[in-house]
């Protein structure tokens, strides 16, 4: 079993370092000598998808987070509306979809039953599915129109880590594709991005380099009852990923926020003491973003907040007002996500660690969830 694991103590913490190649291997092979993107694998017509209006994703519990990044990112290349429901809400909510429909499912087992559900039912709806799956062979790709396999390698541990990477990536690859085949304003833009992501497997080896901090925080925090998480932008599913990841693992109490929420009701929470996450966009993001962001830090500090913010190398605005500062490889805002999770799983793998709890089986959780 050592061996299974690659010499690391757990499976989760394996599969945290397995991070760089689930998100090159799930690149690999899907662009030509020229840096277009060729889906093969896409056995729906090029008509078909030119065609399509909405785009509806499917997902439940961290693969419904990587939709929910994907969204930002499907619809700034593509201009398609997309959604996403959490599958097992998308059978009662009276869909709105048809044959211009695309319906994208997502999930590392291929066999959780309320995202088959979901599936089966867009189908009869006269959806195009396409399924982004981890496994192969198994029952949701099977029930699809398409599959566009994330090539992760098998993730054993309950809480999942790698495949939410290549689940990113492979949604971001649909995304440039269906750009590209449309020919938008962002079709030429496709290539570049996808060299940019070519690039990212070499900053999360760099960054689980100097996850030293990190882990001791996580021990530090071992008695600690609450911990929330903020995000805005593609960091807000980040933060609701990292909140997950403790409650899984940790049995913390946990919430993850939009930032912008905060003075809508969440700030009411913060006393002397709570530790906050912050995911700080990248300076580069638009709207200024990140200056609403260092504002939010400024404004739960001065109530007393704890505050442990992962921010970009070289944003030195964040400092004056964090107790810890996470430092992420620049990249461009859209593909942050993919390094800014990465110090909310370490955390959540040392502090179930420090609280002697068995991180790869946590309690009452199943790693596929086959029934409704
Ligand atoms: C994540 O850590 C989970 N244990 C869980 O939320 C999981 O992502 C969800 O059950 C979906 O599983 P799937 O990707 O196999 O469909």
């Amino acid at each position: 079993a050592a061996a299974e694991k690659g010499g690391y103590a757990t499976f989760m913490e394996k599969e945290i370092h397995d991070q760089p190649h689930a998100v090159a291997d799930t690149l690999l092979g899907r662009t030509d000598a020229d840096g277009r993107l060729v889906l093969d694998e896409m056995s729906i017509s090029e008509e078909q998808l030119k065609a399509v209006d909405r785009i509806t994703i499917v997902a439940c519990g961290t693969a419904a987070y990587a939709g929910m990044v994907a969204k930002y990112a499907i619809e700034h290349w593509t201009r398609i509306p997309v959604e996403v429901a959490l599958a097992h809400e998308f059978r009662y909510c009276d869909p709105i979809v048809n044959e211009r429909t695309l319906v994208v499912s997502i999930s590392q087992s291929g066999e959780t039953m309320d995202t088959l559900m979901a599936v089966k039912h867009a189908r009869e709806l006269g959806a195009i599915t396409v399924s982004v799956c981890n496994t192969h062979g198994s029952t949701i790709p099977r029930e699809s129109d398409a599959v566009l396999y994330t090539h992760a390698g098998p993730e054993i541990a309950v809480a999942s880590t790698k495949a939410f990477l290549a689940q990113i990536t492979a949604c971001y690859v649909l995304g440039l594709y269906l750009a590209q085949l449309r020919g938008g304003s962002y079709a030429d833009d496709a290539q570049s991005v996808m060299k940019e992501l070519g690039g990212v497997p070499a900053k999360i080896e760099a960054l689980l380099g100097q996850m030293g901090r990190v882990k001791e925080i996580a021990k530090f925090m071992a008695d600690t009852r609450s911990v929330l998480f903020l995000g805005r932008h593609v960091g807000y599913p980040i933060a609701m990923e990292g909140a997950l990841k403790l409650k899984e693992l940790a049995y913390i109490h946990a919430e993850g926020f939009a930032a912008g929420e905060l003075k809508h009701g969440p700030i009411a929470l913060i006393e002397p003491g709570q530790p906050v996450f912050v995911v700080v966009p990248s300076p580069t993001s638009e709207h200024g973003l990140h200056g609403k962001v260092v504002s939010n830090i400024q404004e739960i500090r001065a109530r007393g907040a704890r505050t442990l913010v992962i921010a970009e190398e070289g944003d030195e605005a964040v400092v004056p007002f964090a107790d810890e500062v996470i430092r992420v490889p620049a990249t461009s805002p859209l593909l942050a996500p993919l390094l800014t999770v990465v110090p909310l799983q370490v955390f959540a793998l040392w502090l179930s660690t420090a609280k002697g709890l068995d991180v790869d089986q946590p309690r009452n959780l199943a790693k596929s969830v086959t029934v409704e």
